[in-house]
């Protein structure tokens, strides 16, 4: 019995060098170990042996089984090392691959035209306000002089909700808004979308304008032509000439379109002005004294000037956009490149 135990032990060390896997270790371990394995059904049949044999077999058993232990737990806890060094080899970062970027967001063009428009403006006393883009006739039109017989509605193709609300047709509705709110003077640019019932290479449905409203007890016309030529003068270049000429609006009057020199030719007449030299960018005029009176404003008391413009006309100014409905196209080869 003694010879079959050290048999044993000189096999499973044997065995156990072979071991190259937790796995093959644990059926290792099953084989001496387990209910029917070898070790355990030799020392199963020690209850055979006479009284002098026994302490002596017990002994070398109990021995051979801790060493047997032992080595088992010495190749598990190596086996166990090697997996995770194998573990992180695997998972190793090369740190010297290139990272990948992340795509940034920017601004959409017409965004940084509006950002832009607006920051010269709030730079010069302007306060922003907004108003909503679902509007009532009164808003859109009546406050502002413009009541449902006008012909001056014809011009503005409307976008008309089923339930008697509209989608302004411009950013003037919040010139009404604003001077309900408060008492004079008033200071506002509004950056807003409007919409209108139009498209081609110098429309889009949806669109973006500026206001501008100042009301005073002394504002001049020619201090709306200061604020516009500094304006245009900051957005497209000190060089810029203005040119006003005489339009009519609803809502002010007298009133005007203004112009600017050519950005292409500065002057001289190209394909981009029609050969004038000359590119309308807004419309302005002096506050009509009716659209006082629908704020509760005395037109004897204040005066004020009022301008509107369209950003996408200006981004195309500043970007040189042949057509503004790439504005809207979501390509990304347009968008990236601004
Ligand atoms: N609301 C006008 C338009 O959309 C522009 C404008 C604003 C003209 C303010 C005069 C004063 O065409």
């Amino acid at each position: 019995m003694q010879d079959a135990l050290n048999q044993i032990h000189a096999a499973a060390l044997t065995a156990l060098t072979a071991v190259k896997t937790l796995d093959a270790l644990e059926s290792l371990r099953v084989q001496y170990f387990g209910r029917n394995g070898q070790l355990t059904t030799v020392m199963k049949g020690m209850g055979k042996l006479s009284k002098a044999e026994r302490p002596v077999v017990g002994k070398l058993a109990n021995q051979i089984r801790a060493e047997l232990n032992e080595a088992f737990e010495r190749t598990a806890q190596e086996l166990q090392r090697q997996q995770q060094l194998q573990q992180l080899a695997d998972e190793s970062v090369d740190i010297t691959l290139p990272g990948r970027k992340p795509a940034y967001g920017k601004a959409h063009p017409v965004m940084q035209s509006l950002e832009r428009i607006t920051s010269i403006f709030t730079q010069m006393g302007f306060q922003i306000a907004t108003g909503p883009e679902v509007e009532t006739d009164y808003y859109n039109f009546d406050a502002l002089n413009t009541p449902s017989d006008h012909p001056a509605r014809d011009l503005h193709d409307t976008f008309y909700l089923t339930d008697g609300h509209l989608l302004r047709t411009h950013t003037s509705p919040v010139q009404i808004r604003a001077m309900e709110q408060q008492p004079p003077p008033v200071r506002i640019i509004v950056p807003g979308k409007a919409y209108r019932v139009d498209y081609d290479v110098s429309h889009t449905p949806m669109f973006h304008q500026v206001e501008g409203l100042l009301v005073d007890t002394h504002v001049t016309f020619s201090e709306l032509k200061g604020i516009l030529t500094s304006f245009a003068r900051q957005l497209f270049g000190a060089d810029t000439q203005m040119r006003f000429r005489p339009h009519f609006f609803p809502f002010t009057e007298p009133s005007a379109e203004v112009d600017i020199s050519c950005t292409v030719c500065g002057g001289e007449g190209c394909r981009s002005c029609g050969g004038t030299g000359w590119i309308e960018i807004l419309g302005a005029g002096a506050v009509d004294p009716e659209v006082f009176h629908a704020v509760g404003y005395e037109p004897e008391q204040v005066t004020g000037f009022a301008f509107g413009m369209g950003v996408e006309r200006i981004a195309n100014l500043q970007f040189r956009i042949p057509d503004i409905r790439t504005f809207y196209e979501n390509d990304l080869r347009f968008l990236r490149q601004f």
